[in-house]
């Protein structure tokens, strides 16, 4: 089998920088907190034992987006520590086996950014066609009809330049000119940058955008919509002109080769499934980037209801459309812009079940900080919301993306042991309950599910880079599907998606390694047949052929 850069990492987790862990009691997170606790991830006696921290950005930044907007690539916001903590964050994960993954922001810097200062000064400096800037139309408005996601036009009037910039999300994060050659230097020797460091990947944040129609025509109207003047929000245009156009994939190609020409090092494309495309063009396209080094994230799961019928179909088409050998999947089923899984699921039960079908198909699995105990998205009052966003939908029903980042809960006391003073974001009265400490305790907590869970992705080979192959017609509300490596190894899974019993026939008798209910194994019998309790799922060690363990 061919070795894929990470081959051996078992899963990827998500630090959101904010809510980690607070170190210097000011209520915000910092890399100091995190170094802390390194032992909680992986080297610890009681650890996660998961082999890959992502971060957020921790970049300088005045946070309008918290921290998507930044203000200079190559540092450390003072928030958050300073590059000295950084690298001494960087040599201890390393020394305890954990790779370290940064954010990189490609399509927008923030207003603050001293590019942005400069090109907004006059039209004609240095800086002038790092930005998009045009002209208005005769009657001062916009010059086209592209929409911003965070709400209203795309387009924002500047005095000084007497133009207007694009902005994609914020107006407080303007879109970088991705047709300069300047602006692809300027973002290579930012990868370079942290390269050297010793960071072993990125995550490249909403990367669809940085190539655009350069003739910049309008969107086209969505099907729904009849008319320019019924256009309220993002999804009444069809966003042809405005993303994905014909350099997207050579503009990656270049920042991959810079990420290709170090060892191991790898960058994963943050990008959702789109009606506008097709998901097999989209997939396929962002794989053939790079396949060695690059690979987009799968965030169907986000969306997909909570049944047997769409979690098989999703993975089955997906499974089915990569090549195996070159692709590594990136199933991806929570971060900071959605619902925790314990919510969106509706239950503590059916996101275990997420989890053990997370954890045991292939590829590259990213864990959201905090649910790997179970935390579910926390109360946030409309006085509470730090997520700007949310004003510019002009949507005051919705408190936006703040519910998912709240602070970890490390323990049941005041602020959930993640600070000593009061936090950023208020702390999920849950955290009485739903903690580390409690949960470190309890053989049958969430917590306990994914450390088994991870310790078996890391002993068994198959489990990362085995074949995958679905068991047809295991049973209703059943998704069951092995995973093998030649003839000597084989593996099964079998989820229940009902809140009732099922019976389910497997390929072959074995054992259980690992079920959703920790405490009591159901048997497996001689012909196969398991029976599953309500939202039970099994990864079952096949009789015939017995795993080799690989650490
Ligand atoms: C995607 C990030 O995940 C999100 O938090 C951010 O608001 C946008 N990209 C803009 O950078």
């Amino acid at each position: 089998m061919a070795r894929k850069r990470w081959a051996n990492v078992n899963a990827l987790y998500q630090i959101y920088p904010r809510s980690f862990m607070d170190s210097n009691d000011d209520g915000v997170g910092d890399l100091r907190g995190v170094i802390d606790r390194l032992a909680y991830i992986k080297s610890g006696e009681k650890s996660l034992g998961i082999d890959a921290i992502w971060f957020s950005p921790f970049y300088p930044s005045p946070q309008a987006d918290m921290g998507y907007d930044v203000s200079e690539y190559c540092d450390i916001n003072p928030m958050f520590g300073s590059l000295d903590d950084f690298r001494e964050l960087i040599e201890k994960a390393h020394a305890s086996g954990i790779k370290v993954m940064v954010d990189f922001v490609p399509n927008h810097t923030s207003d603050q950014h001293p590019w942005f200062l400069e090109s907004q000064s006059s039209r004609d400096n240095d800086k002038s066609d790092f930005y998009t800037w045009r002209d208005a139309r005769a009657d001062g408005s916009p010059p086209n009809n592209w929409l911003s996601i965070f709400g209203g036009s795309a387009w924002q009037w500047n005095e000084s330049r007497q133009q207007y910039y694009l902005h994609t999300f914020l107006k407080e994060q303007p879109d970088l000119n991705w047709d300069n050659p300047a602006v692809r230097q300027e973002m290579k020797r930012v990868l370079k940058f942290w390269l050297d460091l010793g960071v072993d990947g990125f995550r490249a944040d909403a990367v669809r955008w940085i190539s655009k129609d350069p003739h910049q025509r309008d969107d086209l109207l969505a099907a729904h919509c009849p008319d320019e003047q019924s256009v309220r929000s993002f999804d009444d245009l069809q966003h042809k002109y405005s993303r994905f156009w014909e350099n997207l994939f050579p503009y990656l190609r270049e920042l991959t080769d810079v990420v290709a020409s170090y060892d191991d090092r790898i960058m994963i494309f943050e990008d959702y499934p789109d009606g506008n495309y097709g998901t097999q063009e989209q997939y396929l396209g962002f794989y053939g980037v790079n396949p060695d080094v690059s690979m987009p994230f799968n965030f169907e799961g986000l969306g997909a209801k909570f049944s047997a019928e769409s979690f098989s179909t999703m993975v089955n088409e997906f499974q089915g459309m990569i090549n195996p050998d070159i692709h590594t999947p990136v199933y991806c089923f929570s971060n900071h812009d959605q619902a925790r899984i314990a919510t969106r699921y509706g239950g503590t039960e059916q996101a275990r079940l997420v989890a053990l079908m997370q954890l045991t198909l292939p590829g590259l699995p990213v864990v959201y900080y905090g649910d790997e105990i179970g935390m579910t998205n926390a109360p946030i009052q409309f006085d509470e919301i730090q997520d700007k966003s949310v004003f510019s939908h002009g949507n005051d029903e919705s408190v936006g993306r703040d519910p998912e980042r709240t602070p970890m809960q490390w323990t049941g006391e005041k602020n959930a042991g993640f600070s000593q003073v009061k936090p950023w974001l208020p702390v999920d009265p849950i955290s009485k309950k739903v903690n580390v400490d409690v949960e470190q305790h309890d053989p049958d907590s969430f917590f306990a599910l994914y450390q088994r869970l991870l310790k078996l992705r890391s002993q068994y080979e198959i489990l990362r880079m085995g074949e995958y192959e679905p068991i047809g017609d295991a049973g209703d509300d059943i998704f069951a599907y092995a995973r093998w490596i030649g003839k000597e190894q084989h593996v099964f899974v079998a989820l229940n998606f009902s809140k009732e019993t099922r019976r389910v026939t497997l390929p072959h008798a074995g054992f259980i390694l690992c079920s959703t209910h920790p405490v009591d194994y159901p048997a497996i019998g001689a012909n196969g047949v398991v029976t599953l309790r309500p939202y039970e799922g099994v990864l079952v060690e096949c009789s015939e052929h017995r795993l080799q363990r690989d650490n």
